[in-house]
């Protein structure tokens, strides 16, 4: 394992992959880094390791980009969501529940959220996320962070819901936008695993708060280098499977050399395509 050099920075840049790329082994890789640097990881979760991709798409804005800035007016209905496989092993049958939770400015770390979205039973065809037969324990209600309280991240995640599942008590139908423990409604539910997530921010005005320093955010980059190595600052061309490539605040990882595909090679690490967030279309 190869440990990479990362470039910090006091903002939230953005993480970076390829245009080109439309692989979904780099798109995990890319949500995964997407939720440590946005410390989603570990304020509202304490690990993410998804098998499929979540794609939301606004009316009026399309799919978004992980962590893409939107205002209030832009997410204001029920976007639409599609659920794409890592790969051909992953199945996607049986029940899903899908939940949106405001989890606040960076470096919030609340046991309590703010429950936007809470469907059980949604259902997974031809890659759509449906709830036809799904209960909406909280309709969607758009985000509206308070005048001057920040960029708050609205993460939106799609968990197994096992044949065991049970909807704790409280958790009837239509009971509206409340704060609650995420992890205990998950644990109280013997809800399964989580598959996909992504999120959005949202932010009122201008901010009145200090958001805390994001020491964690990183720019690695995963891109489709045709020959591009990164080479420099110490990064040699590094790769890896998508299974070994974990990006995490700090560090990037990979076993070298492993991981290859039509495209090219998956170069993790400085030195590869850096664009910015609102060019990874
Ligand atoms: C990405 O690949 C999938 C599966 O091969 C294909 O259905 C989809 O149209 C592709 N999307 C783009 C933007 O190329
Ligand atoms: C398929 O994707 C899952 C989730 O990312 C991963 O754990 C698994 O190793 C992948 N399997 C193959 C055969 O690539
Ligand atoms: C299903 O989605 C539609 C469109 O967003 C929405 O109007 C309806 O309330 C949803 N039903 C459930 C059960 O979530
Ligand atoms: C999915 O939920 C429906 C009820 O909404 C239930 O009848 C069905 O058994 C569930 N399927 C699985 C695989 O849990």
């Amino acid at each position: 394992m190869i440990s990479l050099p990362v470039l910090l920075s006091l903002s939230l840049l953005p993480f970076v992959a390829s245009q080109s790329s439309n692989d979904t082994t780099l798109q995990i890789a890319a949500i995964k880094a997407h939720f440590t640097q946005s410390e989603i990881v570990p304020d509202l979760l304490s690990s993410f390791d998804p098998s499929a991709i979540l794609t939301v798409n606004f009316e009026g804005v399309g799919n978004i980009t992980p962590g893409q800035a939107l205002s209030q007016d832009q997410v204001g209905t029920a976007p639409t969501v599609t659920v794409t496989a890592a790969n051909s092993s992953v199945g996607l049958s049986g029940n899903f529940t899908l939940a949106m939770v405001d989890a606040d400015v960076v470096g919030t770390k609340n046991a309590q959220v703010t429950r936007h979205w809470l469907v059980n039973g949604d259902t997974i065809s031809n890659d759509a996320l449906s709830n036809s037969s799904a209960t909406a324990i909280t309709s969607y209600a758009g985000p509206a962070p308070a005048e001057g309280s920040g960029a708050h991240r609205y993460v939106i995640l799609l968990y197994q819901q096992p044949s065991t599942f049970t909807s704790p008590a409280g958790y009837t139908e239509n009971i509206g936008v409340s704060t609650f423990d995420l992890a205990s409604y998950l644990s109280d539910s013997g809800m399964g695993s989580l598959i996909a997530g992504t999120y959005m921010t949202v932010e009122q005005g201008t901010s009145t708060v200090s958001v805390s320093a994001t020491s964690s955010v990183i720019t690695s980059t995963l891109s489709v280098a045709s020959s591009t190595h990164a080479s420099s600052s110490g990064a040699s061309s590094a790769s890896g499977s998508a299974a070994s490539t974990s990006t995490s605040a700090g560090s990037t990882s990979g076993s070298n050399g492993a991981l290859s595909n039509g495209v090219g090679m998956v170069v993790a690490g400085i030195g590869g395509l850096v664009v910015g967030l609102q060019a990874f279309a």
